[in-house]
């Protein structure tokens, strides 16, 4: 492995290149990334980077986002098969016959969408901003997709009336999480903070002591008076939570909490990767320049030091 560590940073000199990692990455891809963060934070330093490449060791749709907002630049992901199952379930013709039967609201999508259904949208959010962009939306209803268990969140945290599209999108690692995996895991550990994901069933929502982004959940359990917490969200953060706070105690609410799609970067995917700039991310100039104003609306929102 040390080997193979040696030849990424190596070959990282060479390219001129950054790696940007998710929170939910592999251990090991995190520990070697430049930065490491949650969609929002991975979209900031897409913009602020001086390298010229940028490996990004996440899914599809996050690759793209930095590839839209960095037309000049080689935007690689390592694995073509990296494609986040949730994104996929919103197209392009359910906003169109929402839009026709709502035709007074907004579209705000979720940053967790492909790069066509962004161009259908009037501004993106991530889960580090969903209420503060929809309440800056002019519209009193928001058409919003594709995770109905985020616009349940976002719902009780504005005054709009959320319209989910579809009407049944979900991260399938996060919606199985049940009640249940919670109180089990409170029965082991009675003293730990729940701290969730929104992309989690109402349910389990209601019954945390925390809600927030990825990045958000990481400065909540260093805050915290808490020394231990129970994790509602893809495993993989359980690495940079114990890593970051090396004083308290970390707890998967299930084993089974895996995205499948997080996992399929791997160091020797990163090292080809580099070695033989594969695979390029590159989203048509017609929609890249229309979802790329709906991005910049979402990053009209913040500065690079506002708080998550
Ligand atoms: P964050 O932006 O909170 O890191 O979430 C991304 C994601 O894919 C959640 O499943
Ligand atoms: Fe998509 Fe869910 Fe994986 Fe996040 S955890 S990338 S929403 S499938």
């Amino acid at each position: 492995m040390k080997n193979l560590i040696n030849e990424i940073l190596e070959l990282k000199k060479e390219r001129n290149a950054i790696i940007l990692a998710h929170n939910y990455q592999r251990p090991e891809i995190q520990d070697i990334a430049d930065f490491v963060g949650d969609s929002l934070g991975l979209s900031r330093e897409a913009i602020d980077t001086k390298a010229e490449v940028i490996v990004f060791c996440g899914v599809d749709f996050m690759a793209e986002t930095a590839s839209i907002l960095n037309p000049d630049k080689t935007v690689l992901i390592p694995d073509k098969s990296a494609i986040c199952p949730m994104a996929m379930m919103l197209k392009v013709e359910d906003i169109k016959v929402a839009k026709e039967k709502y035709p007074n609201a907004e579209t705000v999508l979720y940053i967790n969408s492909t790069a066509e259904t962004k161009t259908e949208a009037d501004c993106i959010c991530t889960s580090a901003n969903a209420p503060e962009t929809i309440n800056a939306m002019n519209s009193d209803t928001i058409l919003f997709g594709p995770d109905k268990n985020l616009a349940y969140f976002v719902e009780k945290r504005t005054k709009k009336r959320i319209i989910p599209v579809p009407e049944d999108g979900v991260c399938p690692t996060h919606h199985q999480l049940s009640k249940d995996d919670f109180l089990n895991s409170l029965k082991k550990y009675p003293n730990a903070e729940l701290v969730v994901h929104p992309e989690v069933i109402p349910e389990v929502q209601e019954m945390a002591t925390h809600i927030a982004s990825t990045e958000g959940m990481l400065e909540y359990c260093k805050k915290s008076n808490s020394k231990e917490f129970i994790i509602g969200t893809e495993n993989g953060i359980i690495h940079r939570l114990k890593r970051e706070i090396p004083g308290k105690k970390f707890y998967a609410a299930s084993e089974i909490a895996i995205c499948p799609a997080m996992k399929m970067i791997t160091l020797e995917k990163v090292r080809d990767s580099l070695k033989e700039l594969k695979y390029e991310v590159r989203v048509p100039e017609e929609i890249s320049m229309k979802a790329k104003e709906a991005i910049d609306c979402m990053l009209s929102h913040h500065s690079k030091n506002d708080p998550l």
